[in-house]
């Protein structure tokens, strides 16, 4: 089995590229180097526009369903890391109801202290009226709930959710990005399921690996295998179709998804200009790899018909 602790370390590596990309001017996130020293590692131009295109990709159909919601809904960041959205949405006046981010434990004792400690991260996070309270590793205030749990064990998820003040009949927004893939099959299915079932009106954005049965394929698996990780769900990774189904054999009622080489071709033409003239991109090749196998899909349960099905890379 994978060592948890080397699947906690990729939480340090998604930030850590997510820091230097920033520093790059990739995307503006003010709230990132709170979460990770500066490094001494420089990352390829390939890497960052790939975290680029990761992030821009979920905030658009984040914000596609803040909106249509008009934010009289819940979001659940699964495996969130260090993930800084939370400041980012009070920034933009898109709070929602509550914004519930949920890891092992060890991640978000270390999200918390870096909240306790600095200052733009605890004003975030408060309110006028509303204190914050710190309950073992968790952290909970008026809109903003950090809290530990093992995803595998749906127990757990179940009562940390309960412990948040979780409304299974508001409409919620899950996220994974990279993160279902450290979990067996059964393991993300059961997950998926029990979400399925007990949410009437949800929206579920998958972010991570797909087309993995080729040689670059193996090499990855290969290279995390050496840092001792193994991708436990590489078999939902195999393909698109298998990604969908993951969600389509679980309860939701309807699955779609995309590779990265046409999520890209979506993003904004003006910042995708932009951001393709930060730095010289000297293999294409390499990009075009990658784009191919990393993948969104989206997953919806519309019991009230609110409009999920429309939720895509479309024009608005
Ligand atoms: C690659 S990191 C991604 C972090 C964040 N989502 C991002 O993209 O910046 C994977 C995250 O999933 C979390 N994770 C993986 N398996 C988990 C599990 N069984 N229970 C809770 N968290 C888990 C890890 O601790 C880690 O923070």
């Amino acid at each position: 089995m994978a060592s948890d602790d080397a699947i906690r370390a990729t939480n340090d590596d998604a930030t850590q590229c997510k820091r230097f990309a920033v520093q790059k001017g990739y995307w503006s996130d003010p709230y990132i180097q709170h979460f990770v020293s500066r490094g001494q590692n420089t990352h390829a131009p390939e890497i960052n526009r790939g975290y680029y295109a990761r992030v821009a990709s979920i905030r658009i159909l984040m914000e596609k369903f803040l909106k249509l919601t008009k934010c009289q809904c819940q979001v659940v960041n699964l495996g969130a890391g260090f993930d800084t959205t939370f400041w980012r949405l009070k920034e933009q006046g898109m709070i929602p109801q509550s914004f519930i981010e949920m890891d092992f434990p060890t991640v978000v004792m270390r999200k918390g202290h870096a909240i306790k400690q600095k200052k733009p991260l605890l004003a975030g996070i408060s309110t006028e009226d509303g204190e914050i309270k710190f309950h073992n590793y968790d952290l909970h205030s008026a809109n903003y709930h950090l809290v530990g749990a093992n995803l595998r064990t749906l127990g757990e998820v179940e009562a940390k959710l309960t412990e948040c003040g979780i409304d299974y009949t508001l409409p919620t927004i899950f996220i994974a990005e990279c993160v279902l893939v450290y979990l067996e099959i059964e393991q993300s299915k059961a997950l998926l399921k029990w979400l399925a079932e007990k949410f009437q009106t949800a929206f579920f954005i998958n972010y991570e690996q797909v087309n993995l049965g080729d040689r670059f394929g193996e090499v990855m698996l290969a290279n995390l295998k050496s840092r001792e990780c193994t991708l436990a769900g590489v078999d939902a990774c195999l393909s698109l179709d298998a990604q969908k189904d993951r969600f389509l054999t679980t309860g939701w009622q309807g699955a779609d998804g995309m590779e990265m080489t046409y999520v890209y071709k979506c993003l904004p033409h003006a910042e995708i200009t932009r951001i393709e003239h930060l730095e010289f991109l000297d293999e294409r090749e390499l990009l075009d790899q990658l784009f191919n196998h990393y993948c969104v899909v989206w997953a919806y349960k519309d019991s009230a018909g609110i409009g999920l099905d429309k939720i895509n890379f479309g024009p608005s």
